[in-house]
């Protein structure tokens, strides 16, 4: 029998939420249908997705920012189709891979910042940061790793131990070993944590992405000149900041920072396939790979696999050649202007931040005596419910789709495609407008969004 996509997808469609609850994970899918983030998509272009109802849905979450040049790109994709007419010979593993080599020579030649000139591939931005540790364990034959707090690097069992948000690490602390926490931005604290000298990498997120703080301008300089003082590995993970993302090609060049190695994923195959890249100096790759019989001491299978090779180079020329890093700034600086008019407006607005578009809107507690009181009933229920109360009427009522900066958090995070336009800002910035004008009244509907998702939560 033929296999046919298009028939099974028809077949099935709606099925969606019963398949992740009953083969994936049950407990997302009450989450999802709880919080009312279950439609069912069916088709995603650019910075939309459209559900089996027809309705235009706004992405402000780019897929935790693989989208970047938008959902379906046409040059992607057709790079694809061109790809599968090839018959390519993919991963013959004892043997070699042109396309992998290709898109490894445009990212040193095209991309990487100065030394860094040697790349490995795997499958995840986790994937990257762990191989990252591990080579900066055999180049400097430390054991200790600095990072900061609320720093977010990957949930394996590596990148957990250099992970700043204790809600990922909580249960597994006994298994954690290696990880020093340094609070984001004090360099006096990385000083003293770096001159006891057995540091092997510093890493740090440029900008953090679990709540979107940016560092004090003279912190990555200082970063960069202390590590280098103490023989210390600086590694830049720009899994999420990475290819534009904060206006920048990397987060980095907002201080003119260079790191020692960088770690790199998400954006990179266009939201088609997994990938990730470390970007790493030739002194570095010597020490690891430092003899015949050690050509494969760090490696994985899919590494250099073809489709992800050439989802990356079409990515890569898309990037450059829509402007996408300058959009990014641009739209990026657009929103931010938008959003302060309204934090003027709104007394529930503390604080809005970010670069280029990946944004936070922090909520902080009113002045007012009647939405203080509805703010400390709120958050006496539950610390995650204040956003969500303003998530869930963004999505049923406008529906734009965001997300909670990071667990019991009162900012939340905007990270949409970098082919976001000013149709799409306007949209944006209309809606939160009335999101924002109904929950400064309380009482009101919005807050009753709060109870009824405590009461289904407890249900
Ligand atoms: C900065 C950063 N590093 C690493 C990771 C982990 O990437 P992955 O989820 O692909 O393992 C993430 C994921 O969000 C990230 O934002």
């Amino acid at each position: 029998m033929p296999f046919d996509l298009r028939e099974m997808i028809d077949r099935h469609q709606g099925q969606q939420l019963s398949l992740l609850s009953e083969y994936i994970n049950p407990q997302m899918a009450k989450v999802l249908k709880t919080i009312g983030f279950d439609a069912v998509y069916v088709r995603g272009k650019g910075a939309h997705l459209w559900d089996d109802q027809g309705n235009d849905y706004l992405d402000m979450l780019s897929g935790f920012g693989v989208f970047a040049v938008g959902r379906s790109h046409p040059k992607v994709k057709e790079a694809i189709r061109q790809y599968l007419e090839l018959d390519s010979p993919n991963l013959v593993k004892m043997g070699t891979q042109l396309i992998a080599g290709l898109l490894a020579q445009k990212l040193v030649d095209e991309f990487a910042p100065p030394g860094l000139d040697t790349v490995f591939f795997c499958n995840s931005g986790a994937e990257a940061v762990d191989g990252a540790l591990k080579f900066a364990h055999a180049f400097t034959q430390r054991c200790r790793f600095l990072y900061c707090d609320r720093g977010f690097h990957g949930l394996t069992l590596a990148t957990l131990a250099v992970n700043g948000c204790k809600e990922f690490r909580a249960d597994y602390e006994n298994v954690l070993s290696g990880g020093t926490e340094i609070p984001f931005g004090d360099a006096v604290r990385l000083e003293a944590e770096l001159s006891r000298g057995d540091v092997a990498a510093f890493v740090v997120e440029p900008i953090i992405g679990h709540g979107v703080f940016v560092p004090p301008d003279d912190f990555l300089p200082r970063a960069r000149e202390l590590c280098t003082r103490h023989g210390t590995l600086l590694i830049a993970d720009e899994v999420q900041t990475g290819f534009g993302r904060t206006g920048k090609l990397f987060a980095c060049d907002h201080w003119n920072v260079v790191p020692d190695i960088m770690t790199l994923s998400k954006s990179l195959s266009g939201g088609y396939c997994p990938i990730g890249a470390i970007l790493y100096p030739r002194k570095v790759y010597d020490k690891v790979f430092c003899s015949l019989d050690r050509c494969m001491v760090h490696s994985t299978t899919f590494s250099q696999n073809d489709l992800a090779a050439v989802c990356g180079l079409a990515t890569l020329d898309v990037i450059r050649e829509e402007g996408l890093v300058e959009n990014s700034a641009r739209m990026g600086a657009h929103l931010m202007d938008r959003l302060r008019v309204l934090a003027d407006k709104y007394e529930l607005i503390r604080e809005v931040r970010g670069l280029g578009l990946m944004i936070a809107i922090e909520f902080g507690q009113p002045r007012s005596l009647t939405l203080k009181t509805g703010w400390k009933m709120i958050h006496g229920i539950n610390q995650d419910l204040f956003c969500q109360s303003i998530l869930v009427p963004l999505i049923m009522d406008h529906h734009i789709l965001a997300q909670v900066c990071c667990h019991g958090s009162d900012s939340i995070k905007l990270l949409p495609p970098l082919v976001f336009d000013q149709a799409d800002a306007d949209r944006f910035i209309e809606a939160f407008d009335q999101v924002l004008a109904a929950v400064h009244r309380f009482p009101g509907p919005i807050w009753e969004v709060g109870s009824r998702l405590a009461k289904a939560a407890l249900r």
